[in-house]
């Protein structure tokens, strides 16, 4: 297994450019089912739950090549509509295939996701939707059987504004009869970018980003080029690595204002942030607590940014209180972090973080994606040597994280144990 050794105390500076959305990667790669031809995908980020999303696309018939950060996939010849249980248990969000596949063949067969890492994760907003939309689902054995060989459009009011449910009733969509209306839906980056994929392949979609979005089922869709958005949770992770280490570093290929709400919060800590196009230089000498951080859907201070936001909390002067309202139990980095002598008491989905003068290097467990992130961040600031284990957490969303650290005068390895 491999780990994460880091020796702390380290200012990060230089320059870094940040990769593609994890977030948007994965939808986009479940779109090109619908699309009959070839879709070519750049600045695709090379991280773990993209193999993944490619792996699923070739059991499932399709043909994919992948050159560096361009991907191409040719779902023309997909005829299965079954993704093996193995491969929905590496990633929960495989999930977003199944609008996708009822779309292209009116059927698909997936494992029931379950529960995870952040607590249970529900699909039942996904279900109900399509449902309206006229699939019928069954549940054996812990797979979902479901069908609809004609989708229907319908008004599809979601009771909470849940990323993948909009973009699988999305997927479903695309080529149903008649026009879908989500209300309520997600408003996350992401969603528009999925919406522009779609409509570059000749889908008929508006309103992602405005809590309305409107599909107008069309026939035929085409092969397309896209470029995905930047990942605006890969950058929130290394402002605040910089900020943690009280450094002055310049990120590159961003999207500043996919990430107003954590820059805000930066600012109020005493950051000073400039932007000027997709760049983002951020220096901090003298990090205060944020005092209250609430995390809410989009454009709200992202969960996402919850963990990797805690970690600079640890070292910030002040006490700050959390509130993590979207998962249930998305606090599991915080016995890692107490380890390194952070000061946190959590309850519930509060949890009151202490900032200390300077954490301690130890041995420590990733325990999700961006519980290990917290990690990173909370290593490079401590005194000594940090060990982090299953790192395979980190590596399902982070680039090679080791390369882009050193880059910035951190002392980063990857070793083998
Ligand atoms: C997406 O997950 C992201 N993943 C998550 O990022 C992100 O944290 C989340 O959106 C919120 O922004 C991808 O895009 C691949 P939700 P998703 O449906 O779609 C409840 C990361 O670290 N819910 O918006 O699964 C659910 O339990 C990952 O990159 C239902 O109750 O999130 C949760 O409490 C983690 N029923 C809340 O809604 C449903 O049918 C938000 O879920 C669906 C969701």
């Amino acid at each position: 297994m491999q780990r994460f050794r880091i020796e702390g105390g380290k200012s990060l500076c230089g320059v870094v450019d940040i990769q593609g959305a994890k977030n948007s990667i994965l939808p986009i790669m479940a779109a090109t089912l619908v699309a009959d031809g070839e879709c070519v995908i750049e600045n695709c980020p090379d991280i773990s739950d993209t193999h993944t999303a490619l792996e699923i696309l070739r059991t499932l018939g399709a043909l994919v090549k992948h050159r560096g950060n361009t991907v191409t996939v040719d779902c023309r010849n997909v005829l299965d509509y079954e993704i093996p249980d193995a491969l929905m248990r590496k990633m929960r969000s495989s999930v977003i295939f199944l609008g996708a596949l009822l779309s292209r063949h009116g059927k698909a067969v997936i494992s029931f996701p379950g529960g995870c890492e952040l607590g249970p994760r529900p699909i039942d907003l996904h279900l109900s939707a399509l449902e309206k939309m006229g699939v019928t689902i069954r549940e054996e054995f812990g797979c979902l059987f479901c069908n609809g060989t004609v989708l229907e459009g319908c008004e599809i009011p979601l009771a909470f504004p849940s990323v993948g449910a909009t973009e699988n009733i999305m997927l479903a969509a695309v080529r149903a009869k008649g026009t879908t209306v989500i209300t309520n839906a997600a408003k996350e980056p992401e969603i528009e970018d999925l919406q522009n994929f779609l409509n570059e392949m000749g889908a008929n979609i508006c309103g992602a980003g405005t809590g309305t979005v409107v599909i107008r089922g069309v026939n035929g869709l085409t092969g397309c080029t896209h470029r995905v958005i930047p990942d605006r949770i890969v950058t929130a992770t290394y402002l605040c690595a910089v900020a943690a280490t009280r450094g002055n570093a310049l990120l590159r290929g961003t999207c500043p204002q996919h990430n107003r709400a954590l820059v805000s919060v930066l600012r109020q800590c005493g950051c000073e942030l400039e932007e000027q196009g997709d760049l983002l230089r951020i220096a901090c000498d003298n990090l205060l607590a944020a005092r209250r951080i609430r995390t809410m859907p989009y454009p709200g201070f992202p969960t996402d940014a919850q963990a990797p936001f805690m970690g600079l909390m640890c070292v910030a002067k002040g006490s700050t209180v959390f509130v993590e309202t979207i998962f249930e139990n998305r606090y599991k980095h915080i016995a890692e972090l107490q380890r390194m002598g952070a000061h946190i008491t959590p309850e519930g989905r509060v949890a009151v973080v202490e900032g200390v003068r300077r954490l301690h290097g130890a041995p420590v467990q990733a325990t999700d994606l961006r519980g290990g992130a917290a990690l990173m961040i909370a290593a490079l600031a401590a005194d000594g040597i940090t060990e982090i284990s299953d790192i395979y957490h980190i590596d399902r969303g982070y680039e090679r994280p080791e390369q882009v650290l050193s880059q910035l005068g951190a002392s980063i390895l990857r070793v083998e144990h």
